[in-house]
């Protein structure tokens, strides 16, 4: 497996280089890799690209010991989108190794800055988020979930902790700094230490790198923050989905090249007919001289997220070098998948919604 290192490139890949550099992580690369036990399809594809402090993760994992998970569920729109079942998936991984899940609803950070009514999100939360997360391969029965604003342990440490950063801090990780932005990094601060609250314990938070800045924030407090020994989290970061027209990631601002979760199959299958390829201007050339998977959308989705087995996805790269396949086919065959994709979710939606009552959910807000 080792070898197999990201075999088919990736255009984008001096960006995420970047990324690494700029924002302090560590590549996530063969040595990581093979220290961790059956990889998932985003790790053995080098789609995680960096992490943090993974190695206390891999420690607990081959000791047995403990550890935990934690992810946010922002409750803004109702939708979800290829990122987030990224998230899911490594969730799903970590959660399948022993570690403990923790997922929280964002409401206050909803509240603060995007002003949803917290009834409005914690609907939100429990007829669509949680089902649709259920849906994506998150169990349930091995969860915990708490909403921000009814944990009281954490919005007391919220408060605690509001010394421990300067304005100048804040600008160097969010930009200008605001106080709904400031309220909700000092909650995200606190959710990503719960797990730790009783006992001190390893924390992997998988993320895609938009949020590194509350990764690093969290760091730093804890190296201030001198009652309790906690542990710095972990994290993994996983690259951008490209959007249908080529652009490095998907924005929901172009309908038209952005795949939701959930969302209707036949419109799906037309987006994805419609993507950018790596393909020649005619038949007879790409016949001659082959297409680029390296730059081709479709390719990117099938590595991504809609083919599990390695040797089917190196087949296509070859075939598709070679000019054996051509791309009408090639998207025919991403649309299918992806229409499947969508009526399964679907299903399990529905299902996991029928057991919403079933979950383990905190309540702090009395004590
Ligand atoms: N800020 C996150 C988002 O916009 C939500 C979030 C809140 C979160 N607390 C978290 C994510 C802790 C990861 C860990 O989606
Ligand atoms: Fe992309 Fe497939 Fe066309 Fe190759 S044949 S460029 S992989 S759509």
């Amino acid at each position: 497996m080792a070898e197999r290192i990201d075999p088919w490139g990736s255009v984008l890949i001096d960006d995420y280089n970047k990324i690494i550099e700029n924002y302090g992580m560590e590549p996530f690369d063969k040595k990581i890799l093979s220290k961790l036990p059956n990889p998932n399809r985003l790790m053995r594809r080098l789609v995680v690209f960096g992490h943090q402090d993974l190695g206390r993760i891999v420690d607990a994992i081959k000791k047995k010991k403990d550890f935990a998970i934690l992810t946010g569920i922002m409750p803004s729109s109702e939708k979800l989108h290829l990122g987030t079942k990224m998230v899911i998936e490594m969730v799903k991984y970590f959660q399948e190794q022993g570690g403990k899940t923790f997922v929280l609803v964002a409401d206050l950070e909803s509240l603060a800055t995007r002003d949803v009514p917290l009834d409005e999100a914690k609907k939100r939360a429990l007829e669509f988020y949680i089902p649709a997360y259920i849906a994506l391969g998150l169990n349930p029965k091995k969860t915990v979930f708490y909403f921000q604003s009814k944990n009281k342990k954490v919005r007391d440490m919220s408060v605690e902790l509001s010394p421990r950063l300067t304005l100048n801090e804040y600008r160097a990780l969010y930009g200008e700094p605001s106080a709904p932005k400031i309220i909700s990094s000092l909650t995200q601060i606190s959710d990503i230490l719960f797990p730790q609250f009783d006992k001190v314990q390893p924390v992997v938070v998988p993320v895609g790198s938009d949020q590194s800045p509350h990764l690093r924030a969290t760091r730093d407090v804890v190296r201030r923050y001198k009652k309790v020994d906690f542990i710095p989290p972990s994290a993994t970061y996983h690259k951008f989905t490209p959007s249908l027209d080529g652009s490095m990631k998907m924005s929901k601002s172009k309908p038209n090249s952005f795949i939701s979760i959930p969302e209707d199959p036949e419109k799906v299958a037309k987006k994805i007919m419609k993507a950018k390829t790596g393909g020649c201007d005619t038949i007879e050339e790409q016949k001659k001289v082959g297409g680029k998977p390296e730059e081709c959308v479709v390719f990117e989705l099938f590595k991504q997220h809609l083919i599990e087995d390695d040797k089917e996805l190196d087949k296509i790269f070859k075939d598709c070098k070679s000019g054996k396949i051509m791309c009408g086919g090639c998207k025919k065959k991403a649309a299918d998948i992806m229409k499947k994709f969508m009526i399964d979710f679907n299903d399990k939606f529905e299902n996991a919604k029928r057991n919403i009552s079933k979950l383990n959910i905190l309540e702090f807000e009395c004590e």
